[in-house]
């Protein structure tokens, strides 16, 4: 799926509604180069689960966990990944096992290794005076996301008009 986003309001949107059908276990990955938008996406998303505390870039850490909200959320930021043993030391499977919902900022890197999981990619669109503008693909892989994805299209289809699945 494709489509624009115009504003800060729009990626509150997309948060809000992929927040609504989220379950236990749901794995989200978030691509797309430096400053796209992936960090800001995540804060708008914790504030739709009723998540308290503030939410900020994992990127030193690698990992902060969140648990004010309707579900439990870890989020992940791979970009300071050295080497591969890294990734298993975060226990991002575990968290999911224990019902946890993992997010995770760069995880396109690791190929296939966060198993099923929703891609989000985010782009700087061509028109660089554009400033507020995405544009936003998404993807499923695994059967996760699968039974949910007719509602969840539908109601992004009300919002952006020149969405196109497939
Ligand atoms: N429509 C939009 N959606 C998301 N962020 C936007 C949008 N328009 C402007 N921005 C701004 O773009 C910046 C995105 O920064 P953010 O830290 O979220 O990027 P990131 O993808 O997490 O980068 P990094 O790879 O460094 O972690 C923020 O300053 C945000 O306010
Ligand atoms: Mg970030």
């Amino acid at each position: 799926m494709k489509f624009s986003i115009a504003s800060l309001e729009d990626t509150a949107y997309l948060a809000e509604v992929l927040a609504s059908h989220l379950r236990p276990r749901d794995m989200i990955v978030l691509a797309g180069d430096m400053g796209t938008g992936k960090t800001t996406f995540t804060q708008f998303f914790g504030r739709a689960l009723g998540i308290t505390e503030p939410i900020t870039s994992p990127t030193f850490n690698l990992l902060h966990n969140y648990g004010s909200g309707r579900m439990a959320l870890h989020h992940a930021d791979l970009y300071r990944l050295e080497r591969t043993g890294e990734l298993a030391d975060l226990g991002l499977d575990e968290l999911q096992d224990i019902g946890g919902v993992v997010m995770v900022e760069w995880g396109d890197i690791v190929g296939n290794e966060l198993g099923d999981a929703l891609i989000i990619r985010f782009a700087h669109p061509a028109d660089v005076d554009a400033i507020y503008s995405r544009s936003i693909e998404i993807d499923l892989r695994g059967q996760q996301w699968l039974s949910r994805w007719q509602k969840v299209s539908d109601e992004l289809a009300t919002k952006f008009s020149d969405l196109v699945r497939g």
